[in-house]
């Protein structure tokens, strides 16, 4: 052995260094990476097994073999740990930029259909110059049912199926008591509306619910006449439901007006053929209305003789109802996302 001898050693050193390198850039996995240094550093690798051929060398030549087999033993080492860092690294980035994943939909809150229409409601009367009220759910007796003149024994008290919390306090069953506390504090002219939560134990069905909405209207002036009243509701609905809307007054009574009717709208579920949303009737009840009772007036020191007014309460469940064409007065309330994710 001599110089021709460890020259040649040399050149397949850098051979195996070659061909190391090769495979490393090829690795696409730790799993090949793996096999990679199996290969090349395992007891039987081609790098490792060199070092015992070693013996087989010329003594003189052995040391600078030597260091060269350490030399590129380390740095084998050394680049098979970076590749596999570097493998990692793809392997994160790879699942950060998967373009084939389905997108992902921020989930965002909307306004509950009621408070939809009850804004929209809000917004038509401010329109007109109604001013917005408001009043206690937690009502006193006297509010909700004697200051409208609905005394103790009277009989429209069983319209009303109350929730009483003792036997002063409850839960306002309508909006109307909102008109008394007005008119107490204000001298006419009022031109005003009430939105809010009633409270009723009426069973649940497709159009009842013991909890629901109403906005109350309250008109009061020298010379208020019901066809001020008709022609409210009637631009009110046109508004909410489009030009050809139909509605109709049937005449009904309320202790606290005279005279009293209920208005009705065309039920838009059914198109007025009839269903179980409006009762196979082709309507439903909007809102009871009419003209306020003197009676009333007396209670809150307005004179008769001198002011008239009309006044309405609606259902705003049965307002949304037909505005989004539901049939069931429940689904308001039941809370289901796929419900109120479409509004
Ligand atoms: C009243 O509550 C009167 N205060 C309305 C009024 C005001 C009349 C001013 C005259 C002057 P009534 O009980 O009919 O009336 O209810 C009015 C509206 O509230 C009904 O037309 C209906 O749309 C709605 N409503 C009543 N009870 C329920 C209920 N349990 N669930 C859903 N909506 C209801
Ligand atoms: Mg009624």
């Amino acid at each position: 052995m001599g110089e021709i001898d460890l020259n040649q050693k040399l050149d397949e050193l850098k051979q195996i260094k070659n061909s190391f390198e090769q495979d490393l850039a090829a690795c696409s996995s730790p799993k090949e990476l793996e096999q990679v240094r199996i290969k090349y550093l395992s007891k039987k690798g081609l790098l490792q097994s060199q070092f015992s051929l070693l013996g087989k060398l010329p003594p003189e030549d052995r040391p600078a073999i030597g260091r060269e087999l350490n030399t590129l033993r380390t740095s084998f080492q050394q680049a098979l740990k970076s590749r596999a860092e570097e493998l990692e690294q793809l392997e994160r980035q790879k699942e950060k930029i998967d373009v084939t994943l389905p997108g992902y939909v921020p989930f965002i809150g909307r306004l509950h259909p009621i408070t939809q229409t009850l804004e929209e409601i809000k917004d038509i009367f401010s329109e007109m110059g109604f001013s917005i009220e408001e009043g206690p759910e937690v009502e006193t007796d006297y509010y909700n049912f004697e200051a409208l003149n609905i005394p103790p024994d009277h009989p429209a008290r069983e319209m009303h199926d109350t929730f009483y919390l003792d036997n002063r306090l409850l839960l306002r069953t309508h909006t109307s008591p909102v008109q008394i506390r007005v008119m107490e504090k204000r001298e006419p002219p009022i031109r005003m509306i009430a939105p809010g939560r009633c409270y009723r134990k009426d069973t649940p069905d497709a159009s009842h619910s013991p909890f629901f909405h109403q906005v109350e209207g309250l008109c009061v002036d020298t010379d208020v006449s019901f066809a001020d009243l008709k022609g409210i509701i009637a631009i009110f609905a046109k508004k909410m439901f489009g030009e050809d809307v139909k509605i109709r007054f049937r005449p009904s009574y309320f202790p606290f007006t005279e005279p009293s009717a209920e208005c009705d709208m065309t039920c838009i579920i059914c198109k007025g053929e009839g269903c179980k949303t409006c009762k196979n009737s082709g309507w439903l009840e909007i809102s009871g209305a009419g003209m306020v009772d003197p009676e009333v007036f007396r209670y809150v020191g307005y004179d008769p003789e001198k002011y008239s007014g009309y006044a309405f309460g609606m259902g705003v469940e049965r307002i949304a109802m037909l505005k989004y064409g539901i049939n069931d007065i429940r689904y308001f309330f039941d809370n289901d996302l796929r419900f109120l994710e479409q509004f």
